[in-house]
C-alpha cells in the first residue's frame, strides 16, 4: 500500500519554494497513491512565537492553498494537526525514544536557534513531533523539499529503533524528494534556500503575491556580471535558480531554455519568466479567491480530521500496547 503524508507550517506566507518543492508534488501524488493525507502543522508553527489571530487565519489559509493548488478532498484528507490529539501524544512517546545527540545534530534546529537568546524546548524536539506525524499514519512516502530530508532520516531511525526494541509497530517511510526543484533559492542570496520566514521580503515570492510585486523582485534578483545564460549551480547560482524556476513553471527543460536564450541578456530571461509565472500563479490565485468560503473549508477540515483520527487512534493504541501501558 502506498500512503502519502506531508505537512506545511502556517508560519508565514507560503512561497513559490513551498509550491514547487511540496504542494505541486502533493497534487500529483494524490492520484497514484492508495491514500494521501495532508496536514496543516500548527503545533510545529508555535515552536517560534506566533500571533494568535494570525496563526488562526494562516492555518485556514494553508488549507485553502492545498485546495487551490489542486488537492482534491475526495482523494486526500486535509486537516489541522491540533485537531488530532494523537500527534502530541505520540510525539511524547517518541521523545522518550530519541537521543539528545540525534536531536542536536539537526541542522534546521541549529539554523533556527543560532544567535537567539531564548530558544524554547519545542524547537529542539520539533523533529520528533514531525516523526510522530509521519509514523501515526503508516506513511510509506513523504513528499518534501530537500531541507526536510534530515528530519525524515531521523524519523526512520526512531521507527527502526522502536521496531527493534518492541516488535514490528511502525512502517518505515521513504522521503520523496524531486531531483529538480527541491531547493528553490533566495532571490537576494541564491546560495541560501528561499524561506517564508526570512527577514528580507525581496528574498522570496509568496504564492499569493501580486504579479506587479513579484515582477520587481525577479527583475532585482541577484545574478552575476557575466551576462551569459548557463546552468551552473556552483558558479552561477542566481541564473541557475531563475532557470530552475522557468523550467518548472513552463514545463520546459533547462537545456532547451539555455539553447533558446543563447546570446540574450538576463533582462530578457527575467521578463519572460515573469510572464510564465504570472500565468501559472494567476490560475492558483483565482482558485484561491473562489474557495473563500469558511463554512465549506471547515467542513472539509472536519471531515479530514475525522478520517485522520480514525487511523491515528489505532496507531497510538498499538504503540502503547507495545510499550506496556495499561489498557482498561
Ligand atoms: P515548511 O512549512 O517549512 O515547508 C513546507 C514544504 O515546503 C518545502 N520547502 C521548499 N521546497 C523547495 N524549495 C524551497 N526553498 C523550500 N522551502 C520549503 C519544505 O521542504 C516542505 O516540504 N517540518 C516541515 C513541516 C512538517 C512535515 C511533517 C513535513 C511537519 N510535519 C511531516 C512532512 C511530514 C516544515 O517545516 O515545512
Amino acid at each position: 500500500m502506498k500512503r502519502i503524508f506531508s505537512g506545511v507550517q502556517p508560519s508565514g506566507n507560503p512561497t513559490i519554494g513551498n509550491y514547487l518543492g511540496a504542494f505541486k508534488q502533493f497534487v500529483e501524488l494524490q492520484h497514484d497513491a492508495d491514500s494521501a493525507i495532508y496536514c496543516v502543522v500548527d503545533l510545529h508553527a508555535i515552536t517560534v512565537p506566533q500571533d494568535p489571530a494570525k496563526l488562526r487565519k494562516r492555518s485556514r489559509e494553508i488549507a485553502q492553498i492545498y485546495l487551490a493548488c489542486g488537492v482534491d478532498p475526495s482523494k486526500a484528507s486535509i486537516f489541522i494537526q491540533s485537531h488530532v490529539k494523537e500527534h502530541a501524544e505520540l510525539g511524547w512517546l517518541l521523545q522518550c525514544m530519541t537521543y539528545m545527540g540525534e536531536a542536536n545534530r539537526m541542522t534546521q534546529y541549529k539554523d533556527k536557534s543560532e544567535g537567539k537568546a531564548n530558544v524554547n524546548v519545542g524547537l529542539f524536539t520539533y523533529p520528533v513531533l514531525m516523526a510522530a506525524d509521519i509514523l501515526l499514519y503508516d506513511a510509506t512516502h513523504v513528499p518534501v523539499g530537500d531541507d526536510q530530508k534530515q528530519h525524515i532520516e531521523l524519523t526512520r531511525d526512531i521507527a527502526e529503533r522502536f521496531n527493534n526494541r518492541f516488535g514490528e509497530t511502525f512502517v518505515i517511510p521513504e522521503p520523496q524528494i524531486q531531483e529538480f526543484g527541491a531547493r528553490i533559492m533566495a532571490l537576494d542570496e541564491p546560495t541560501k534556500k528561499m524561506s517564508k520566514s526570512a527577514e528580507n521580503e525581496g528574498s522570496r515570492i509568496a504564492l499569493l503575491e501580486d504579479p506587479a510585486v513579484f515582477k520587481k523582485k525577479i527583475m532585482r534578483a541577484v545574478t552575476d556580471t557575466e551576462n551569459e545564460i548557463r546552468f551552473d549551480e556552483e558558479n552561477k547560482p542566481g541564473v541557475s535558480n531563475l532557470l530552475t524556476l522557468y523550467s518548472l513553471y513552463a514545463d520546459e527543460s533547462v537545456e532547451s531554455l539555455v539553447n533558446r536564450y543563447q546570446g540574450q541578456g538576463y533582462g530578457t530571461l527575467k521578463k519572460d519568466l515573469v510572464e510564465v509565472m504570472t500565468d501559472k500563479m494567476g490560475a492558483i490565485q483565482k482558485r484561491f479567491r473562489e474557495l473563500d468560503d469558511q463554512t465549506e473549508l471547515d467542513r472539509i477540515l472536519k471531515q479530514g480530521a475525522d478520517q485522520a483520527r480514525e487511523i491515528a487512534e489505532k496507531t497510538v493504541n498499538r504503540v502503547k500496547d507495545a510499550m506496556g501501558f495499561v489498557r482498561i
